[in-house]
């Protein structure tokens, strides 16, 4: 989860890795550190807290060669003794790791029985087993040596202080990625962390290991073979992942929906045909059953994508949640065709459900904001959603992206040319209307911010995008939400509704409008504050957000951003940090 970041080279390493670790800190915010060469020593400086809090440490610090991490904590409690980088006994070897060693008790057991730890995370067994095998082997060999009996995830920088002109590097289930600059080399867990420091990049496979020096590196898998990449050069720029006028990333991505949506037109359209693979749209034509799996906000993302595929193509559709789907066994169709929902295309869950999907050789697709994920290479086939970098740990863009592209994936395997392109564009005009009218929303968010409770409530797709409304509300305003199907309020959730209990309905389709208003209603005979979110010609003088009018089916695309902002003026009135809620981080690499 957490964002490690590395430089060699003739620029400042100090400054270079700070402002990475800045750049990278979405990942992961709980504690952060840096090392780097200081005269013929490393010197290390380590933080509970946030980048900001090192910025004493490294003020005027200047160095051609750093490592640092902020992390996210899955062993030990975020604090400074727990914090990266973690030394080795002979304060020899100095390293940052971002993942999960599973079998780190075992390896203690078995190799560290003399060694002595400062901390209780699971990378001060790694940096110690390099030091360990160090003694009766070279460093690159007591790497390799190491990663072949690490079991779990994994991306680490280390250094050597008796060889402080590289840094070492490897690499299993954890993204990491190189850039070659003009003045030296740099290491970052994604691309914003290479923007303005490199041109080119490579991104690691699993087992990688390499060395990086002032002007070369070395790549080499796991029996020591030299490996040869040809390095890509890095299209993002600084101009994509900067905040420009706006306070928060969230708000921005916000804002960036309705113009999204025509650049994914652009991508996915050629006149009025679809710019989707033949093979592709083949393949899912003869399945018999689309096994859409994600988490979260994408598996949200995912539910629409499966009403798209049952009512434009009459396929059969079914949502997993990724990280129940890997514990159980469903009962598989005899053609199956599986898609994947990530805007990062690293999270574990789903990774780990990919990689069993594709040892049973199903074919696959995975719908991602990051092509060059490890989602993206393992996958049979991959659909771009052209979101732009999302850095709010609060998905928002890469939402409604993904539907979008579901929605133009559906019609191309229906092959029924309906006129799903000008709905779009109607639905990117009717997202800027509602931005005009966010002024509501920061009045519905006032009614809530006492609210220790709050529900979302509709039906069919007014019902999945609830289910994303009470995430995002209780991601950021850290209120309690839950969003129900409105039917089921009566089988036991509506003993939870007590006086002034916030409750937010979204209407948007004729045949359960009257239906959700009665058990709005309902709620509201019992106390509640009801609130309305509703399409226009469905709407009463009374009813709290009017939304425009767009095709029935592309509603939630609209209705998602009123849910969005209301999430946003929550979390603002209570002070929240927006871009960076409590206990969460943006990219989830662990299961
Ligand atoms: C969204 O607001 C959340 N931060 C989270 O639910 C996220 O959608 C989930 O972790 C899945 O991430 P992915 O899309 O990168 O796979
Ligand atoms: N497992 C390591 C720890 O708890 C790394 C976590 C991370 O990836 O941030 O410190």
């Amino acid at each position: 989860m957490c964002g490690i970041m590395g430089y060699v080279g003739e620029l400042n390493a100090v400054q270079i890795v700070y402002k990475g670790l800045e750049k990278l800190e979405y990942r992961g915010y709980d504690s952060v550190g840096i090392a780097y060469k200081d005269n013929f020593t490393v010197t290390i400086a380590k933080e509970k807290g946030r980048v900001m809090d090192l910025a004493p440490f490294v003020k005027n610090k200047s160095s051609d060669l750093a490592i640092g991490h902020t992390r996210w904590a899955t062993h030990g409690e975020p604090n400074q003794q727990n914090a990266h980088p973690h030394c080795s006994n002979q304060n020899q070897f100095i390293l940052v790791h971002n993942g999960i060693i599973e079998n780190y008790q075992k390896l203690k057991v078995e190799y560290l029985s003399g060694y002595s730890f400062k901390s209780q995370t699971d990378t001060e067994i790694i940096v110690n087993l390099i030091e360990y095998f160090a003694l009766t082997m070279p460093i690159n060999e007591a790497i390799r040596k190491t990663m072949s009996l690490l079991e779990g995830s994994y991306a680490c920088l280390v250094l050597d202080k008796k060889n402080l002109n590289c840094i070492y590097f490897f690499c299993d289930k954890n993204p990491l990625l190189l850039g070659i600059g003009k003045n030296g080399i740099a290491l970052s867990s994604d691309i914003t962390g290479l923007v303005g420091v490199a041109d080119q990049y490579i991104v690691l496979e699993d087992k990688t290991f390499g060395i990086a020096y002032l002007n070369r590196y070395s790549l080499y898998d796991l029996i020591g073979l030299k490996i040869n990449v040809k390095p890509k050069p890095i299209l993002v720029t600084a101009a994509d992942i900067d905040k420009k006028t706006f306070h928060h990333f969230m708000l921005k991505e916000i804002y960036e929906q309705p113009m999204m949506i025509r650049s994914i037109l652009h991508k996915y359209f050629i006149g009025d045909e679809e710019n989707i693979s033949m093979k592709l749209l083949n393949k899912i034509r003869k399945c018999d059953k689309i096994n859409i799996v994600a988490c979260g906000t994408s598996m949200y993302a995912g539910m629409m994508a499966k009403y798209f595929f049952e009512k434009l193509c009459f396929m059969p559709a079914e949502v997993f949640c990724a990280s129940e789907l890997i514990y159980s066994t469903p009962l598989i169709s005899k053609r199956p065709f599986f898609i994947f929902y990530s805007q990062s295309g690293e999270t574990a869950d789903v990774l780990a459900v990919m990689k069993k999907v594709k040892k049973q050789k199903f074919p696959m697709l995975a719908i991602t904001n990051n092509v060059e994920s490890s989602m993206g290479r393992l996958t049979d086939f991959c659909l771009d959603i052209y979101a732009g970098k999302e850095i709010a740990v609060a998905s928002t863009k890469a939402y409604t992206a993904m539907i979008v592209v579901s929605a133009i994936l559906a019609r191309a395997i229906s092959g029924i040319k309906t006129n799903l392109k000008s709905n779009l564009k109607g639905v990117s005009l009717a997202m800027e209307k509602v931005l005009h009218n966010k002024e509501i929303c920061l009045g519905i968010a006032k009614e809530l911010t006492d609210a220790s409770d709050a529900f979302y409530i509709g039906r069919g797709i007014d019902y999945w995008v609830s289910l994303e409304g009470a995430l995002k509300l209780k991601e950021i305003s850290y209120i309690h939400t839950e969003a129900f199907p409105s039917g089921e309020l009566k089988h036991g959730p509506i003993a939870l509704i007590h006086k002034d209990t916030p409750v937010i309905a979204i209407i948007t389709q004729e045949g359960t409008n009257r239906i959700i208003r009665s058990n709005l209603t309902e709620t509201i005979s019992r106390g509640a504050k009801g609130f309305v979110i509703s399409s226009k010609s469905l709407s009463l003088p009374e009813d709290t957000f009017v939304i425009p009018n767009v095709a029935h089916y592309l509603s939630p695309l609209v209705s998602a951003i009123v849910v969005q902002l209301i999430a946003y003026y929550t979390a603002l009135l209570k002070h929240n940090d927006i871009d960076k809620p409590k206990n969460l981080a943006k990219c989830v690499t662990v299961e």
